[in-house]
């Protein structure tokens, strides 16, 4: 029997050398932003929605693996899940039989889920799902176009890149997909006009944008699947981001009266633990794709439908139903959109509030910046750095972890586990209009250039530090 690895031991030494090894053997890149922008800890340990470092600190988790983590780390119903599956090893990919947990998940999810389309393929990553949604959609259809708006993100594999509606990660990877149209985010007139082709398979949104936390507003996500619907394209809900629950009701399509031709959801539905996604289908674009015995496997993977991914949607969606986790996240949400408009209402830089349920954030306005054409050497990376300063004021002054997000202006955003409490909130609008005002009396903006300037001569020396 071979050696019993000791993995506290391995992992008390590698946290060690994790910076060094990281420079070396993964992204270097991130290594930098983290350590030049003030971030980097060493995280040793997670439950809900906190997160303890190495000197002992708790930590506000509102990144929580850009929303991974919604139900909280190790939560105790999804952590048990997943010991007892070890220890019972139902075989694993037998792939030639009735999968009885993938069944199991599939129903659960189509019933939490509430849609009209009842067939589930299960993925490993929200990115996959979206794949499979295009190529659903596109057999179903026997049209190739696809369309999105801008701004938005749907993952970064060939396929959902091309749907991708930021340009600068598009750029370098050649023509990708064909017939992919970004419009205006909400442009409902231009959305006409492209549908009129009849050449569009799929028109592909988030309910809310992951990356400006904007919705299309009432009702025109519904006039948008009534135009779809009058020209024979289908509309595909990615909310692998908004999904289960996060905005308040299990898909934030339902918010609008949406019920989705396909719908996509990952992140939540992994307890935190395990890697999964889902697409969710209607009978008929499920069977043009499964249409014969000769095609059973005509979209598959080798690693759908495990054991463990299956045993953390099954837990999940009881948790998320147990805990009443929607109403949670609605009603914190209302709080959290309260309490920040409160405390940052005399903030200088505070515009709004954005975003839906606890997928949460604020838009600012660098006020009293220098412009980025008078800091040649910083140029566009400036805005990106100043948020990435009210980043850091977040954590190093109020232990909150969060995110700069945004496409043409920065969002500061939220993304906390469903977990919450009330004064997890409080906490976060508290600390959030600290942080705006240290931006604003001078010191974080100080910082911001300082780091703005260190990264550039990072980037000049070839990234590394
Ligand atoms: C809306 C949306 N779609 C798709 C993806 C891609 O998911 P993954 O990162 O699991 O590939 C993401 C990831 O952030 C997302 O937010």
């Amino acid at each position: 029997m071979s050696t019993r690895l000791d993995l506290q031991s391995l992992l008390m030494q590698a946290r060690g050398t994790a910076g060094v090894s990281c420079r070396r053997h993964l992204n270097g890149m991130l290594s930098s932003l983290i350590h030049t922008v003030g971030i980097d800890r060493n995280y040793v340990r997670g439950e809900g929605p906190y997160l303890w470092d190495d000197r002992g600190n708790r930590i506000l988790d509102c990144l929580a693996g850009f929303g991974a983590i919604a139900v909280g780390r190790a939560h105790p119903v999804v952590t048990d899940a997943l010991e007892q599956c070890l220890r019972l090893a139902p075989p694993n990919w037998v792939r030639m039989e009735n999968n009885a947990l993938a069944a199991e998940a599939a129903r659960r999810l189509v019933g939490a889920a509430g849609v009209s389309a009842t067939r589930v393929f299960f993925t490993n990553s929200g990115t996959e799902a979206v794949e499979a949604a295009i190529k659903f959609a596109t057999r179903h259809t026997g049209r190739s176009g696809l369309l999105s708006w801008s701004d938005s993100f749907h993952g970064l594999t060939c396929g959902s890149l091309s749907v991708n509606g930021n340009d600068d990660l598009r750029e370098g990877y050649g023509a990708l997909l064909p017939n992919c149209d970004r419009i205006e985010f909400g442009d409902l007139s231009r959305l006409e006009q492209a549908l009129h082709s009849r050449n569009v398979a799929a028109l592909i949104v988030e309910p809310v944008q992951g990356k400006t936390l904007r919705d299309m507003g009432e009702g025109r996500l519904s006039e948008a699947h009534a135009m779809c619907r009058k020209h024979g394209t289908l509309l595909v809900a990615d909310e692998v981001q908004s999904g289960c629950g996060r905005t308040g009701t299990f898909l934030a399509c339902h918010a609008d009266g949406v019920d989705p031709d396909l719908a996509v959801l990952s992140k939540a539905l992994s307890g935190g633990l395990v890697p999964v996604g889902a697409l969710l289908v209607g009978d008929d674009v499920w069977n043009s794709t499964y249409s014969s015995l000769d095609r059973v496997f005509a979209h598959s993977s080798t690693f759908h439908e495990g054991s463990l991914a299956m045993t953390a949607v099954i837990a999940t969606l009881a948790v998320i139903e147990e805990e009443r986790l929607c109403d949670q996240s609605r009603a914190l949400g209302v709080e959290l959109r309260e309490g920040l408009t409160r405390a940052c209402s005399s903030c200088r830089s505070f515009r709004s509030v954005l975003g839906r349920g606890l997928m949460i954030g604020v838009d600012f306005e660098p006020a009293g910046v220098a412009s980025p054409a008078s800091l040649p050497m910083i140029g566009d990376r400036l805005y990106p750095i100043v948020g990435q300063s009210i980043v850091s004021s977040l954590l190093n002054d109020h232990e909150v972890l969060a995110q700069v997000t945004g496409a043409k202006r920065p969002v500061l955003k939220f993304l906390p586990p469903m977990t919450i409490t009330a004064d997890d909130a409080r906490h976060i609008a508290n600390a959030t209009a600290s942080a705006l005002r240290s931006f604003e009396n001078g010191s974080a903006y100080r910082a911001a250039i300082g780091a703005a300037l260190r990264l550039t001569s990072a980037r000049l020396r070839g990234g590394g530090d």
